[in-house]
């Protein structure tokens, strides 16, 4: 089978379209034909090592696992003799982060993963990048149990956290303040936000508003910029560690002292439940990811490039079946 194969850490043209054994599985696995996975910003950080601890994930000198991959929608091919669930020709997607392998034709997958039967109103390419971002933005949003009515502004609105954040919590019905560019305000605003501030028009900082949250899904601005938005007890809740890697000491340190507090969750991730909700999400029409491009599994280096520019608006997506 095809699969974009990296054997050392660094820049995108490590990796190399090669062929490899088809992965074999075992009693409690499925093999998953794979139409469409994504590249996100965590295959990035992998393929690269940077930041250096995911070296102690995926090994220290060289890597231990050679194709990445974490989002994919496909086909079950096989199943394994104990597997009870799923059946050859189901349609599934899912999330694959630790195993990873979603960078192929094909993927092993544990039955009882976070693997769901895809929902019937969306395409292979529509679903794939539905499980990363949005999963972050899911755990985000419940660590800091966001609730109805409360205001919320969300930084960053347009990339795979922060557009799957504004629909997450547009159906929490949670009144949504979000900050882009000019080029995205109809897009944004198309996702559900109350309230759009275009940041190179004004400075969100200064907005005369008041925020439950400040939900930084960009990484790029900073508690000591946000605290004047945050109501009294208000919440800055980053999913990046921060310019200057702030952000985890600040939430460890800014509970002990009352008052407005910065939370940096760490996700629990491949929860089969969360991929189960964001199924639910998808079919209830709450939740679509955005796409900004698309691109052939021979051309997985060029996308790697796009989305290591910071710019990429909503979701990559590597088409490895195209649909007929
Ligand atoms: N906690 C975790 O485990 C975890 C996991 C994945 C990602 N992350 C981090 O979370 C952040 C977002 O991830 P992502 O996958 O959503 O990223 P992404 O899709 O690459 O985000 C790209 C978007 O960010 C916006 N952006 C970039 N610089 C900006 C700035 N200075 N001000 C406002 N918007 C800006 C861009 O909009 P413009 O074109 O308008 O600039 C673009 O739409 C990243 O920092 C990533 O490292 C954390």
């Amino acid at each position: 089978m095809k699969a974009a194969v990296h054997t050392s850490y660094g820049h995108p043209d490590v990796v190399r379209v090669l062929d490899v054994d088809k992965p074999t599985i075992k009693g409690d696995e499925v093999l998953v034909r794979v139409h469409a996975t994504t590249v996100n910003r965590t295959d990035c950080a992998f393929r690269a090592a940077k930041p250096f601890f995911t070296r102690f994930l995926t090994g220290l000198i060289g890597p231990r696992v050679t194709v990445l991959g974490g989002e994919f929608a496909g086909v079950v091919e096989a199943v394994g003799s104990g597997v009870t669930s799923f059946t050859v020709g189901d349609r599934v997607f899912g999330y694959s982060e630790g195993s990873w392998g979603a960078h192929a034709e094909y993927l092993s997958m544990p039955a009882d993963g976070p693997l769901e039967a895809m929902p019937a109103n969306v395409t292979f390419e529509e679903v794939a990048p539905s499980t990363e971002g949005s999963q972050y933005a899911l755990s985000l949003i419940r660590a800091a149990k966001i609730q109805s009515g409360q205001d919320v502004l969300v930084y960053g609105a347009t990339g795979a956290i922060g557009s799957a954040a504004v629909q997450l919590l547009r159906s929490l019905g949670a009144n949504v303040t979000a900050v882009c560019d000019t080029d995205n305000v109809e897009l944004v605003r198309g996702l559900g936000a109350d309230r759009v501030i275009d940041y190179t028009a004004e400075d969100f900082t200064k907005d005369a508003r008041r925020y439950d949250v400040v939900l930084d899904a960009a990484g790029k601005s900073s508690f000591g910029r946000c605290k004047r938005l945050l109501k009294p007890r208000g919440i800055y809740l980053s999913s990046d560690l921060g310019p200057l890697a702030q952000n985890p000491v600040l939430a460890l340190t800014t509970p002990l002292l009352g008052g407005k507090k910065v939370m940096f969750p760490i996700p629990k991730m491949n929860d089969p439940q969360t991929v189960r909700s964001l199924a639910a999400l998808i079919e209830s029409g709450e939740f679509r990811p955005v796409i900004e491009r698309r691109y052939p599994l021979d051309q997985i280096v060029e996308a790697y490039r796009y989305v290591e520019t910071g710019q990429k608006i909503g979701n990559v997506v590597i088409v490895v079946e195209p649909s007929t």
